[in-house]
């Protein structure tokens, strides 16, 4: 069954549009688990604009659950990244400019940094490192010669798609990007704009899916059913649409 993770950059968000302590991304992640969350997501920004390095190092001593370290290449941000030692580090692009994360890391032109920052995450003692990559067969193949185990499917342009012949157009590039990772023996994770409605389709579609990363969606929800619901109500989805083989 394809695992649910939550990603909690928004609560902090929030937090920080007013310069506040709450609400408390902490709390909002045990909220998740209590609601069956697989594991947390978060993404320590160059810019700090959501989480903060203390929110980092709460998470670290309080949750017993799978934490997915968003990171871009930045030295300084690797760095603490191997000192959390999450079990899973998702490496993705990073611009000062951006609202969100906008498209897929360019592994291939990335590939000479990739290939020093990738084992030292793995010798930090990190078991899982991933890839956050467009659904193209040179980055994908790129992924695992550079050392990485896993890949993360960006689905934004799967979630934005304008009609649904380009949502079908963009699906089924999903669907031999994650054959051809599978073969390569990398784990497949997806993530970016997945919501309860455009979940079933892309689950039922996407063979090998282990996991995917779920933000704004669930933190947008909660503030109508509450998050333990929000999360409860996503898992349910994901298990009612179990992957292809
Ligand atoms: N995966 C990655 C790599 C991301 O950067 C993000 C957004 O922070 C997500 C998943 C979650 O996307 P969303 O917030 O749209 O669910």
């Amino acid at each position: 069954m394809t695992r649910l993770l939550i990603n909690i950059d928004h609560v902090a968000t929030l937090r920080n549009a007013r310069q506040e302590r709450f609400p408390d991304p902490l709390e909002a992640a045990q909220a998740c688990l209590a609601g069956g969350a697989h594991g947390i997501v978060f993404h320590l920004r160059e810019d700090r604009r959501h989480i903060k390095d203390e929110d980092v190092r709460r998470f670290a001593a309080h949750l017993d659950t799978k934490l997915d370290f968003e990171l871009s290449l930045a030295p300084e941000i690797v760095d603490i990244c191997c000192g959390v030692k999450p079990q899973l580090a998702t490496l993705v692009p990073e611009r000062r400019a951006e609202v969100t994360t906008e498209g897929g890391l360019d592994v291939v032109g990335n590939r000479d940094r990739l290939e020093r920052v990738v084992p030292r995450l793995f010798d930090s003692g990190i078991e899982e490192v991933a890839l956050f990559v467009d659904p193209i067969p040179e980055q994908i193949r790129a992924s695992a010669e550079v050392g990485a185990n896993a890949i993360e499917l960006h689905t934004g342009d799967y979630a934005n798609a304008s009609d649904p012949l380009a949502r079908q157009s963009v699906l089924s590039a999903m669907v031999d990007a994650a054959k051809l990772a599978h073969e390569l023996g990398l784990t497949i994770h997806a993530g970016h704009g997945l919501d309860i409605h455009n979940y079933p389709a892309f689950g039922r579609a996407v063979p090998h899916l282990a996991e995917v990363s779920i933000g704004f969606a669930i933190i947008a929800r909660a503030l109508s059913i509450g998050m333990e619901q929000a999360v409860t109500e996503m898992r349910s989805i994901i298990e009612q649409n179990p992957h292809a083989h």
